[in-house]
C-alpha cells in the first residue's frame, strides 16, 4: 500500500508573532486545547474513510507552538488515529514541533513513550538582540538548554532558523549557523524572512545583495558541515531528511487535520486538494455538523494543474523532476511540452541535467520563483 502522511494542527502560541501567517492564536485567548483535541478527534472519526487506514509513514504535529498544550493531548490524538487503523509502528516518523522553554522533561519522556521520536526546534536564531526584534518570548539561553535535554535523550533534532532580519550582519547569522551546528543538529531549515512591504520587519533589512551572500553562506557552512540542500530551505545529514516534508513534495497522500489544515489524496484521476478554514470559530462550526463546508474547500484536480503542482513539488528538491516519473505519471507528449519548457532554461544555466532529471542549478535556486512560474500550466497548454 503507498505511503501516507498525516499532519495535524496545534493553533496554540504564546505569542502572536507579526511576521507569522500560521493560523495559531495566542494560547489564552481561544478555546481551550482539551476542547480543541475533541473537534480534531471528532474529525478523525468523521472523516476516517477518506483514506485506506494503514500504519502511518509519518505524523507531523506543527502549529502553532504544539509542545505549549499537554503532552497527553498529543498523545490522545496519536490513540485516535490508531483506533481507526492509522497505527504507528517503529518505521514511523512523528515529528512534534516545539519552540524553546515549552518542554520539559516529563513532558518529554510523554512523547517519547507514545512514539515521537523527531523534533522540531524553532530556535529562529541565537542572537538575543534579534530575537526582541522579532519580539520572540524566547532567549538564547532558553534554546540551549531545550537543546540540553533533547541531547540528554540522543534524540533526533532539526532547527528552524530565520535570516534576513532587520539590522542582521553576515556575522550575526554566521554564529547563529555555527551555534546550530555545535549544538548537533542534523536538519536545519534557513528562511529567509518573509514580510509584506509595509510591515515594520520590512524596514532595515539586508540588502538583495547580501541576502544572496547569506544564501550562499549557509550553503558552504552546512555543506562544510556534511549536510546536503535536499529541497530549497532544507539541510539535512544524509538519511535525516524530513520523511513528512518529502511526501509533500514527491506526489504522495496526505491528511491534515485540524484548523487550515490541507490534504491531498489521490481517489480521482488528477488527484484532489482540500482543506479546512483558517478561522477556528468556522472550524468548530463545521466539525460540529452547524456549518456545511463548503466548494471553496476541495479542489479536484485536472491534468494541468496536477502537472503544475508535479513541477514545482519535484524542482524543489535537489533530486529535481525526474524525467521518467514524468512520463509515467503524464505520459510522453506531456514530457515533451515540458522538456521544450527546459531547454532554453538550461541555455541560462537555471537547469541542469542530472542523469534523468530537471535540477535547479546555484543561480536557478536564488530565482526559484521565476522558474516555478514557467512551469504554470493552463488547461489550453496541454489542449
Ligand atoms: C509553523 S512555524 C512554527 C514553529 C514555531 N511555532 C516557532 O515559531 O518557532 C514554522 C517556521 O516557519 C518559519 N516562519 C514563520 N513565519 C515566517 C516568515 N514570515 N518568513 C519566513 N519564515 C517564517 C519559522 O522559522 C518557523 O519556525
Ligand atoms: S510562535 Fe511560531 S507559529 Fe506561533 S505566531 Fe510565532 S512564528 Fe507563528
Amino acid at each position: 500500500m503507498s505511503d501516507l502522511g498525516v499532519y495535524i494542527h496545534i493553533p496554540y502560541c504564546l505569542q502572536r508573532c507579526t511576521y507569522c501567517d500560521f493560523a495559531t492564536y495566542v494560547h489564552t485567548e481561544i478555546r481551550p486545547p482539551q476542547d480543541y483535541v475533541s473537534l480534531v478527534k471528532k474529525e478523525i472519526s468523521d472523516k476516517k474513510n477518506l483514506f485506506v487506514p494503514r500504519e502511518l509513514k509519518t505524523i507531523y504535529f506543527g502549529g502553532g507552538t504544539p509542545s505549549l498544550i499537554q503532552a497527553e493531548l498529543i498523545v490522545d490524538l496519536i490513540s485516535e488515529l490508531s483506533k481507526f487503523g492509522y497505527t504507528t509502528g517503529p518505521q514511523t516518523e512523528i515529528t512534534i514541533e516545539i519552540n524553546p522553554a515549552t518542554v520539559d522533561e516529563r513532558k518529554l519522556e510523554i512523547y517519547l513513550k507514545a512514539g515521537i521520536n523527531r523534533f522540531s526546534v524553532g530556535a529562529q536564531t541565537f542572537s538575543d538582540r534579534l530575537l526582541k526584534m522579532v519580539h520572540r518570548e524566547h532567549n538564547a539561553d532558553q534554546t540551549r538548554q531545550t537543546l540540553a535535554l533533547l541531547r540528554k535523550y540522543n534524540l533526533n533534532f532539526s532547527f528552524d532558523l530565520l535570516f534576513a532580519l532587520p539590522t542582521q550582519t553576515l556575522a550575526e547569522l554566521r554564529y547563529d549557523i555555527d551555534v546550530a551546528v555545535e549544538l548537533g543538529s542534523k536538519h536545519i531549515s534557513p528562511y529567509c524572512l518573509t514580510v509584506p512591504e509595509a510591515h515594520p520587519l520590512s524596514k532595515n533589512r539586508p540588502l538583495e545583495d547580501e541576502q544572496v551572500q547569506m544564501f550562499q553562506m549557509i550553503h558552504e557552512a552546512l555543506v562544510k558541515n556534511g549536510q546536503h540542500r535536499y529541497e530549497i530551505s532544507n539541510y539535512a545529514q544524509p538519511g535525516f531528511e524530513s520523511q513528512h516534508n518529502l511526501l509533500y513534495w514527491t506526489d504522495r497522500q496526505y491528511w491534515g487535520l485540524g484548523l487550515s489544515a490541507h490534504s491531498y489524496s489521490k481517489l480521482s484521476e488528477w488527484g484532489s486538494r482540500f482543506w479546512n478554514p483558517n478561522s477556528l470559530e468556522i472550524y468548530a462550526q463545521q466539525v460540529l455538523g452547524n456549518a456545511q463546508q463548503n466548494d471553496s474547500q476541495i479542489e479536484v484536480l485536472e491534468k494541468h494543474q496536477a502537472l503544475t503542482d508535479f513541477c514545482h513539488t519535484s524542482l524543489r528538491l535537489s533530486a529535481g523532476l525526474s524525467v521518467d516519473k514524468l512520463v509515467n505519471k503524464f505520459g510522453a507528449t506531456t514530457a515533451e511540452r515540458v522538456r521544450d519548457l527546459v531547454t532554453p532554461m538550461i541555455k541560462h544555466d537555471l537547469l541542469h541535467l542530472v542523469s534523468d532529471a530537471y535540477c535547479l542549478t546555484e543561480k536557478g535556486i536564488l530565482v526559484s520563483n521565476q522558474v516555478f512560474e514557467k512551469f504554470t500550466f493552463l488547461k489550453s497548454d496541454l489542449a
